[in-house]
């Protein structure tokens, strides 16, 4: 692949605050000459995800921490996408973890998350096509001003009840295509050779590490 700004080995920033993608993009990171830092880590800011669209979100998110530590960052927007809700929660996949008070503060409940979902496939009927997939949108920011944005999904069906303990949000309810385990059953290892998450890394590293 062409016309891609290659990435040099170094610091690169981390642009999540979220501990389940940050430990997948370290290990998809791990084989190149990279250090990753978290934009925890650096106390960098979190901003508002106004974007409307996966990429418009991710680029909100790198460019934030490429411009907070003037280094090059790296951000993840993701999202579940259910064919019978017309790709909900989709965007909004996060927000529909929101709770007011999980485990004695405000917080996300991952749990409430997954039995919404399920509510509204129960509400369409048990005939329901339970097809869903997941995507990632990654993106790359640069301190001054270049960017580069790189989309993968794996496509698989939900299940109910939710099944394992890896992981981390939606994953004890999706079953990839060609498994019979979930996400959250799957050796990490499994989910990183094909996640939505993998898909988009190989692409960046065509694009950027190669
Ligand atoms: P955002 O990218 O911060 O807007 O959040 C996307 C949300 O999608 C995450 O917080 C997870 O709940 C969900 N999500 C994204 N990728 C995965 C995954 O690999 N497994 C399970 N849930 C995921």
């Amino acid at each position: 692949m062409t016309g891609h700004r290659k990435l040099t080995p170094g610091k690169l920033i981390i642009a999540s605050h979220n501990q389940g993608k940050v430990r997948e993009i370290r290990a998809l990171l791990a084989p190149f000459g990279i250090e990753p830092v978290s934009a925890a880590e650096l106390d960098l800011p979190e901003p508002e995800e106004t974007g409307t669209t996966f990429a418009e979100n991710a680029l909100l998110k790198a460019r934030a921490s490429a411009e907070g530590a003037s280094c090059v960052a790296l951000s993840d927007d993701s999202g579940l996408c259910v064919s019978a809700l017309n790709g909900a929660p989709g965007v909004y996949t996060a927000d529909w973890a929101e709770a007011a008070s999980y485990e004695g503060g405000p917080g996300r409940d991952w749990y409430m998350a997954m039995g919404k979902v399920e509510g509204k496939l129960a509400e369409l009927g048990h005939e329901t096509d339970r097809s869903a997939y997941f995507i990632c949108t990654l993106a790359l920011a640069w301190p001054d001003g270049h960017s580069e944005t790189f989309e993968g999904r794996v496509q698989g069906n939900l299940i109910w009840p939710p099944r394992g303990t890896l992981g981390f949000g939606y994953d004890p309810v999706f079953q990839p295509l060609g498994f019979d385990q979930t996400f959250a059953e799957l050796d990490p290892q499994q989910k990183h050779d094909m996640s939505h998450r993998a898909d988009a890394f190989k692409k960046l590293v065509d694009g950027c590490l190669t």
